[in-house]
């Protein structure tokens, strides 16, 4: 990797700050899935194995307004990764201040601090989320070195991770090594046949990844919501499914770029209204007047299987239906059992609702690598310069 990772720096004795992505789902104060805390692990237990003492912080949700606070403090998650690494972690519910620097000064060779929610400084002016150099100055003061782990945030230039990394020596945490390696590889030097699998509701949010792998992957297969608009710009009938009226046109033409391809679903599961609890029916092709599309149908998980097989690489972004319901799951159950029967292939699946499918339908270990971003792996798909990788120094 062009950037220095964590091995290249001196840890021992150090104050070593780091960046993480603790922005995980809390329900009633409840971490409901603690994927990105387990996924920090290797580098904080690095960290501390080398002698280092280690400051880490993370944002967690948005936060505006005063009100905004409530329910998003990282107390709980300094408790589930204390919990996770076995031993005591100092959690400080300040963001600065003489509290906060006397906890790091007490730190021990081996210790661990986790300091309050980086957003609760964007109160005042969005200072962390509007990366304000006085502030990534001063956090950049309460330690030695710089790890940046925060793959999930590294579409952010935020004081916490860019701002730091301006003021300090810096490195990426293994994470981060390790989502760049897999996501870029992915893209940039894939074994062939190349698949890429996007789904979701919205065109809008794959435009860009699917304008960039138009000339890198062999096939795009899509699904999801977004089919919808897709068929629309082919004058293909979609009853009252899903469709982003002012994106028809650009689908129109991606279509034309992309000619063979892009592989579009051949039948939907559909049902008269967003429910579970209402007959489903399968349709080829045009969806009737008062359907709904929500799933692929079982046509277009064997026209996707035949055309996964035999690939080398496979990055899959957004699910393939509504998969939280289980009449619309079997779509994203059958590409993750195309993907898990593939042999010697890599296959990245791309963090956000893909990777929480893949995991709650059981599939999680048949991948090669599950990222942790939503945002960032999808921007890192469009081939967009992440301003969190960006700023970590060159080797
Ligand atoms: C994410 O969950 O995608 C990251 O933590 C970034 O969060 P954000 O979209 O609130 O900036």
């Amino acid at each position: 990797m062009a950037k220095k990772t964590v091995k290249d720096l001196d840890l021992k004795d150090k104050k070593v700050l780091v960046r993480v992505d603790f922005n995980v789902p809390l329900k009633d104060g409840v971490i409901t899935n603690d994927n990105r805390i387990v996924a920090a692990l290797p580098t904080i237990k690095y960290i501390i194995e080398q002698g280092g003492k280690a400051i880490l912080f993370s944002h967690l949700g948005r936060v505006k307004t005063e009100e905004d606070k409530a329910g998003k403090s990282l107390k709980p998650v300094a408790d589930r990764l204390g919990e996770l690494l076995g031993k005591p972690v100092t959690f400080v519910p300040e963001t600065r201040g003489k509290v906060l620097e006397d906890a790091i000064n007490n730190l021990k060779d081996g210790d661990v601090l986790v300091f309050e929610n980086t957003r609760f400084e964007d109160i005042d002016g969005k200072k962390e989320s509007g990366n304000d150099p006085e502030l990534g100055k001063y956090w950049a003061s309460l330690g030695d070195v710089f790890v940046n782990d925060a793959f999930g945030t590294a579409h952010r230039a935020h004081a916490s991770n860019v701002g730091i990394a301006s003021n300090l020596p810096s490195a990426a945490g293994f994470l981060m090594e390790k989502e760049i390696k897999f996501i870029g590889d992915a893209v940039d030097t894939p074994k062939r046949p190349f698949i890429a699998i996007l789904g979701g509701a919205k065109v809008s949010d794959k435009i860009g990844v699917i304008e960039n792998l138009i000339s890198k992957a062999d096939k795009i297969l899509i699904g999801g919501g977004m089919t919808y608009t897709f068929y629309a710009a082919k004058g293909i009938a979609i009853g009252n499914s899903l469709v982003e009226a002012d994106k028809v046109e650009l689908a129109k033409s991606l279509v034309e770029k992309a000619g063979d391809k892009l592989v579009l679903p051949i039948d939907s599961i559909t049902a008269k209204e967003f429910s579970n609890d209402v007959p489903t029916e399968i349709h080829e092709g045009a969806v009737p007047d008062g359907q709904m599309g929500l799933d692929i149908g079982p046509a277009s998980i064997e026209l996707f299987t035949k055309e996964l097989a035999g690939a080398k690489t496979v990055v899959w972004n957004g699910p393939m239906g509504v998969f939280e319901m289980s009449n619309f799951a079997k779509g994203t159950i059958g590409v993750c059992e195309a993907i898990a029967n593939l042999k010697d292939a890599t296959t990245v699946i791309g963090g956000g609702d893909s990777a929480a499918a893949a995991i709650q339908l059981g599939f999680a270990d048949k991948f090669t690598h599950i990222s942790t971003g939503g945002g960032a792996s999808l921007e890192y798909l469009e081939g967009k310069t992440l301003p969190g990788v960006e700023s970590i120094s060159d080797k």
